[in-house]
């Protein structure tokens, strides 16, 4: 048994959540550590189809206890919903837990978002709209409203009315927008924090003693590495760190506990909002994995930007991550490809870059230098076992794990829960996974 993190190897949207939903059946605990709703964790298992932005995928498991850290920005607005949306669908959230250290996204954090990105105009970031940039800036300057402070109606008017006075002088004199209300605001944040009261509470002792107690703990990860405001694409970043290191800060746990890391990696690369992408195809190619693959954001529904995979920045994940393995989806995509192209190597200005730029000039101006190799032209979407794997499949998988230094222990093949093939790593490294 072990703790096991399992994050987003490329810009998000790799298949966290079914790979998740799967794995946690197996698990005691899983816990959210980063981000918040800009997250759309996509799983489809016998309960039906669902896009969780808040909720831990390992909800669909009565006996697995589910947490949202400290680390992730709550909007009490869409967990609501989310909770609602689960308990139609008979998902009990009876073991939902929330961390009362979690920073409270704001209505005046949503409406600055937008309106940050108007002011930023050709330069947009291309965030989710969710006000996830304005409430970690807050909690760095120390202003933001603790899920906790719900739970003290009088603590909670003082910290709003402080930092309201603040925002609606921005929304007013800056951006010339009418001013937001202390108390609409306040009544609806009060009756948020009667509703989920039960869930509130310290939540990293529960971590810690699941993990004490030698049960298999999920950290779920959001996003994905390109998008860390420090080793990410920047400024085309979010704004907390989808890496596994930030796991620990924000679930409370201590770096000697994580015992494996598990990296989400689709098949080739996809990418929603702006920023560099070295291996995008504005192609015929690129169209097809978009409809192939139904390449539109599960949050904001935007058509993501498709491209071959791109193994200078999945090694640079590998590293940054610690990943141990490598869970790999959509290589159903593949199907009837005659070849498939990977990117080993950037060409800049008439050099060869073999690692990952810091600097977006020098990114945007990297082109991939592609190695192509042989489709397998067959459905693989039923099959459960590495053997079975065509050869194309099998030789991809194993050209992706010399270039990336690190194994691939599951594959997935659909978007099934059950459509996913442990490979022989996953047996060499299964104390993580396996009961
Ligand atoms: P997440 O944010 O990392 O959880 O990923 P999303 O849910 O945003 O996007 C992944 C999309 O791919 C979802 O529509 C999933 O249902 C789908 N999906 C996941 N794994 C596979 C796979 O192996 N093959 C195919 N075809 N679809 C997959
Ligand atoms: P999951 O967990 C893909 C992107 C946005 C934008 C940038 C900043 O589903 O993989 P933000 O709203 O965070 O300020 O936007 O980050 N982004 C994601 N892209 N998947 C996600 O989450 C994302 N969360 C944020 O599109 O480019
Ligand atoms: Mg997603």
């Amino acid at each position: 048994m072990a703790v096991v993190a399992i994050v987003g190897g490329q810009w998000g949207d790799e298949g966290k959540g079914k790979i998740i939903d799967h794995v946690a059946e197996k698990a005691a605990l899983v816990a959210r550590f980063s981000g918040g709703d800009n997250a759309g964790h996509t799983v489809i298992n016998p309960y039906g189809e669902f896009r969780l932005h808040l909720v831990p995928s390992g909800i669909f498991n009565a006996r697995v206890t589910c947490i949202i850290g400290n680390g992730v920005a709550v909007n009490p607005a869409v967990l609501l919903k989310e909770i609602d949306d689960l308990h139609s669908h008979g998902v009990s959230t009876g073991r939902l837990f929330i961390s009362d250290r979690a920073h409270l996204i704001m209505p005046y954090h949503t409406r600055l978002d937008a309106l940050e990105e108007q002011t930023r105009s050709k330069g947009a970031i291309g965030t989710t709209h969710r006000g996830i940039g304005p409430a970690f800036a807050d909690k760095t300057a120390r202003v933001g409203i603790r899920t906790g402070d719900l739970l003290d109606k009088d603590l909670f008017r003082s910290r709003l009315s402080a930092a309201l006075e603040l925002k609606n002088t921005i929304l007013t004199k800056v951006y010339q927008v009418a001013p937001l209300s202390l108390d609409e605001i306040y009544d609806q944040y009060c009756a948020f924090g009667e509703t989920l009261a039960p869930f509130i509470r310290e939540t990293s002792s529960m971590v810690r003693a699941a993990a004490a107690r030698g049960e298999f703990v999920l950290l779920e990860g959001a996003q994905g590495a390109l998008l860390d405001p420090d080793f990410g694409t920047y400024p085309y970043v979010t704004s907390s760190s989808p890496l596994a290191g930030a796991g620990c800060i924000g679930v409370g746990l201590g770096p000697r506990e994580i015992d494996r890391v598990v990296g989400v990696f689709k098949a080739y690369n996809t990418r929603v909002g702006a920023g560099p992408m070295p291996t995008e195809l504005t192609d015929e190619v690129g169209d097809l994995i978009r409809t192939k693959a139904h390449e539109y954001g599960a949050t904001t529904s935007r058509p993501r930007r498709c491209g071959w995979f791109d193994a200078v920045a999945g090694r640079f994940s590998v590293q940054i991550n610690g990943l141990s393995d490598i869970a790999l989806t959509h290589l159903d995509i593949y199907d009837s490809f005659p070849t498939v192209k990977i990117c080993t190597a950037y060409k800049v200005d008439g050099d060869i870059l073999n690692t990952f730029p810091g600097d977006m000039a020098t990114l945007e101006k990297c082109h991939p230098i592609y190695e192509e190799l042989k489709g397998w032209q067959g459905s693989i979407s039923d099959t459960r076992s590495f053997e079975k794997l065509p050869m194309g499949a099998r030789q991809y998988l194993s050209r992706l794990e010399d270039l990336l230094s690190c194994p691939v222990s599951l594959v997935s093949v659909g978007p099934g829960r059950e459509q996913v093939i442990p490979t022989e790593a996953f047996s060499t490294q299964s104390s993580g996974i396996q009961p």
